[in-house]
């Protein structure tokens, strides 16, 4: 049976969220794309709206939420700031190998003080020299007695240093390749743990991207998730569902597109009449709505096979990179339909652009889906 309509549950999170976007976000939004400062005190009122980290189950005294509440809440957020969003996605990224991959013991001891505040995970996997080739990875763990020991460095890390834990990936036998790959939560204070913030980003400035650095640094194997040499299809698996939520988000970020489009195409007249009366116009907002209904079912669809246990690696691989292109193509139109008003940062439009850029290259850029979709396509006959 297919069912195309959301619970009161559903309906009351996402009107929930639309407010608190319209209200906190978006007039904060233009103000720390230029400080580059990190919003804490909208992450802390995302907290008390009991939003934050919704994602932890139930048994660790989290909300619990599924796939597709937590796409419906991204594309609310991501309306008012693709930036802010990002903080909090990356956390609910942070969460799931935990989530996934985790004992019993290892979410009650890592998920549950989360939620005791505005804190927030973060997920290391990318390297200064390994991104989409996540296998080759440099950093290293090693064993002694009771604890790994972990010595490298993770690159574009969204709340790197941020967060109160980090789940790391590395190699503990380069041989092996991506059999010999571990994943073991790291508590902040953790000695010979540091970050160094990148600044200059060309979008997404609200979020904080850092590079960390393992000095030496010490974990017990109790923090080890899943078996040693597990770790790469964790990261997969992490990543199967994360990109869902990404594809939320760009379907926020392309109705901001079309909604600031459509108010400007009302307002600006050219020829004696309101732009929105000109064909090339309405067909760009047109072409903006098709892409925006066509991205959301994709991705409801990839979340309705995650909360039903079904594959989901090609459904998300789909809705990750159709609804980033989507997205980017939307931004781009915005700004023509605004004509030299959307060049420049007086309106939204300009940022939109900027900020869905990496929509279409973090979480694996949309070369890498197109891998996953054209490997599903060939190994599925
Ligand atoms: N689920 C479970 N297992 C999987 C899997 C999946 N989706 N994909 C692969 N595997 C398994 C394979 O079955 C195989 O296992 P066996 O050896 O037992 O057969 C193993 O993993 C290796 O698979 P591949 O040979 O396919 O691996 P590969 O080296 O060719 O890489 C890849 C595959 C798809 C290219 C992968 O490396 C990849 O996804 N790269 C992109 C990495 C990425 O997305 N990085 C994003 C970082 S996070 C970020 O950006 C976040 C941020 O801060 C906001």
């Amino acid at each position: 049976m297919i069912n195309f309509s959301l619970s009161d549950e559903q309906k009351q999170m996402q009107q929930l969220a639309r407010q608190f976007t319209r209200d906190v976000i978006v007039p904060q939004a233009a103000a720390f794309d230029r400080s580059e400062a990190f919003p804490k005190e909208i992450v802390a009122q995302v907290h008390d709206l009991g939003l934050l980290n919704a994602i932890i189950p139930e048994s660790c005294s989290g909300l619990g939420l599924g796939m597709l509440d937590e796409v419906i809440l991204g594309e609310e957020f991501a309306y008012g700031c693709m930036g802010i969003y990002t903080i909090l996605m990356a956390s609910d990224l942070g969460t799931t190998p935990i989530i996934l991959a985790g004992t019993e013991e290892q979410k009650k001891r890592f998920l549950s003080p989360l939620l005791k505040g505005p804190n927030l995970a973060a997920f290391a996997l990318s390297e200064p020299d390994n991104g989409s080739d996540a296998a080759a990875m440099k950093t290293r763990a090693s064993f002694d007695g009771d604890d790994v020991i972990l010595n490298g460095n993770k690159m574009w890390i969204t709340n790197g240093g941020l967060a109160d834990i980090t789940v790391v990936f590395a190699s503990f036998d380069p041989d092996l390749k991506h059999k010999g790959v571990l994943a073991v939560v790291v508590e902040k204070d953790a000695p010979g743990f540091s970050h160094q913030k990148i600044h200059g980003k060309m979008g997404q400035r609200a979020s904080w991207t850092a590079e960390l650095i393992f000095d030496n640094v010490r974990v017990p194997k109790a923090n080890i998730l899943g078996e040693v040499g597990e770790g790469f299809k964790i990261a997969m698996k992490t990543l199967d569902k994360t990109r869902v939520p990404v594809a939320a988000g760009s379907v926020g970020l392309a109705r901001r597109a079309l909604d600031e489009s459509n108010k400007y195409a009302s307002e600006r007249l050219a020829f004696g009449k309101p732009i929105n009366q000109i064909q090339s116009i309405q067909i760009k907002l047109a072409e903006m709505k098709m892409g925006i209904e066509t991205a959301r079912w994709q991705t409801f669809y990839a979340a309705w096979l995650v909360d039903n246990g079904m594959p989901h690696t090609e459904a998300s691989a789909i809705a990750k990179c159709y609804a980033s292109d989507m997205a980017f193509n939307a931004a781009n139109e915005a700004i023509q339909v605004h004509g030299g008003y959307g060049y420049v940062n007086e309106y939204p439009v300009e940022k939109l652009l900027r900020d869905v850029k990496l929509n279409q290259i973090y979480e694996g850029t949309n070369e890498i889906q197109r891998l996953v979709i054209a490997r599903s396509v060939i190994y599925s006959l």
